[in-house]
């Protein structure tokens, strides 16, 4: 397998603790790396660099962990803007509006949603994206649902089934009938095609016995959960997905004391998404609360047409640090080793001897550019390991 060597690198963020100045950024300053096709080899001072088939000059930039987004809506038809805007001008958040994406999508061919999928996927790769996670949910029908899996699958291991994001128009009469959809045949013909099941547990969304429910059964079919929880109000979902065992609680923007505790001494990690609320004009969550009760959080782009169609993991890292009480170290890593925690990942996040070789080269001497200069050309090059 032929070696690269990374020379010339006048930031090296690792997350691995181990390394450099043995904080959680595990960080060296004038660095090299060494990797092979698939993983990180050795990782020093630019002036031990070893020899290696291929050369790579950073030219003093900073070197990170490639980002890993651990929630993204990336298969979907249609775009709402209109809705966008009328929330600029005053209109409330309260849920609603993917019904309008649903019909959207279930009207696209395969070839388009594979189209605007690879568009997306693009962009988030040229942002520093290294793993996306990716979920179903916009097509909320059997035959649907097992589609934009199948779409999902051509872009990430990382793929979630969402069959329970609203109950569609058809069954607006009949909740419990598409739960037992959702719980039954869907689930049956979804599971062997996902690695997760999530659920929009939230007003105007899915109960919390409704989505404990659907969750223990995708358990049973071998799905692993995770939640959209606490975006609009607090009816519950941060304590259920502590109690599941999730592997993540995404939005986490109303909590109260007892949920943060909660967070602070379990596995589920608080992902966050700012782009949600920049997009809603919500109030954001507080990072720092969840922080100093030592919850791992993390940011995601939560890339969708409703409430955040935003596919720059730079940008959600500059609405952290400026809105939510983040420094700037801990955005970073919440981007990239808090994402792959937030998928029970330890391959992933981080640069430490063993690690997937997926990682970016700024054009920029620090990470903190990715914050400092918002907007900014600020990713040269998103290098992928071989898969
Ligand atoms: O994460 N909250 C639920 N799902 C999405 C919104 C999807 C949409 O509006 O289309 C979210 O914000
Ligand atoms: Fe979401």
């Amino acid at each position: 397998m032929s070696t690269r060597v990374v020379v010339n690198i006048s930031e090296l963020t690792t997350n691995d603790p181990t390394l450099g100045d043995n904080s959680p950024l595990g960080r060296l300053h004038d660095a090299a790396m060494v990797v092979d096709e698939q993983r990180v080899l050795w990782v020093g001072a630019n002036a031990d660099a070893p020899a290696a088939d291929e050369w790579i000059d950073a030219c003093d930039s900073a070197v990170i962990p490639g980002f890993v987004d651990s929630h993204t809506h990336l298969v979907f038809a249609g775009e709402r803007s209109d809705e966008f805007e009328a929330r600029m001008a005053g209109v409330r958040y309260d849920g609603g509006g993917i019904t309008r994406t649903v019909e959207a999508t279930r009207a696209a061919p395969t070839d388009l949603l594979r189209a605007l999928s690879a568009t997306r996927a693009a962009e988030l790769r040229a942002s520093g994206v290294t793993t996306m996670e990716i979920k179903s949910g916009y097509e909320l029908t059997v035959a649907g649902e097992s589609r934009l899996l199948d779409v999902a699958r051509e872009f990430s291991d990382e793929v979630t089934f969402l069959g329970a994001h609203v109950v569609p128009e058809e069954y607006a009469n009949d909740r419990d009938g598409y739960v037992e959809l959702v719980m039954g045949e869907m689930l049956a013909a979804c599971a062997p095609k996902a690695r997760w099941a999530d659920v929009f547990c939230d007003w105007g969304a899915f109960s919390v016995d409704e989505a404990r429910a659907i969750l223990l059964r995708a358990r049973e079919a071998g799905l692993e959960p995770r939640l959209h929880g606490n975006q609009i109000g607090d009816i519950g979902g941060v304590a259920l997905a502590v109690e599941l065992d999730a592997a993540s609680v995404d939005h986490c923007t109303y909590v109260n004391d007892l949920d943060v505790e909660a967070l602070g001494s379990s596995n589920t990690v608080a992902t966050l998404l700012p782009g949600a609320e920049f997009s809603t004009r919500s109030v954001y969550p507080s990072a720092r609360r969840l922080l100093d009760a030592r919850a791992v959080v993390a940011l995601a782009t939560d890339c969708n047409p409703g409430t955040s169609y935003v596919t720059s993991m730079g940008f959600v890292i500059a609405l952290a640090v400026r809105e939510m009480g983040m420094t700037v170290g801990e955005a970073l890593w919440a981007a990239t080793a808090g994402g792959a925690r937030a998928l029970r990942r330890d391959d992933i996040g981080h640069l430490g001897v063993g690690a997937r070789a997926d990682f970016v080269v700024l054009d920029a001497p620090r990470a903190a550019h990715l914050a400092y200069r918002p907007g900014g050309p600020v990713v040269r090059q998103t290098v992928l390991a071989r898969r």
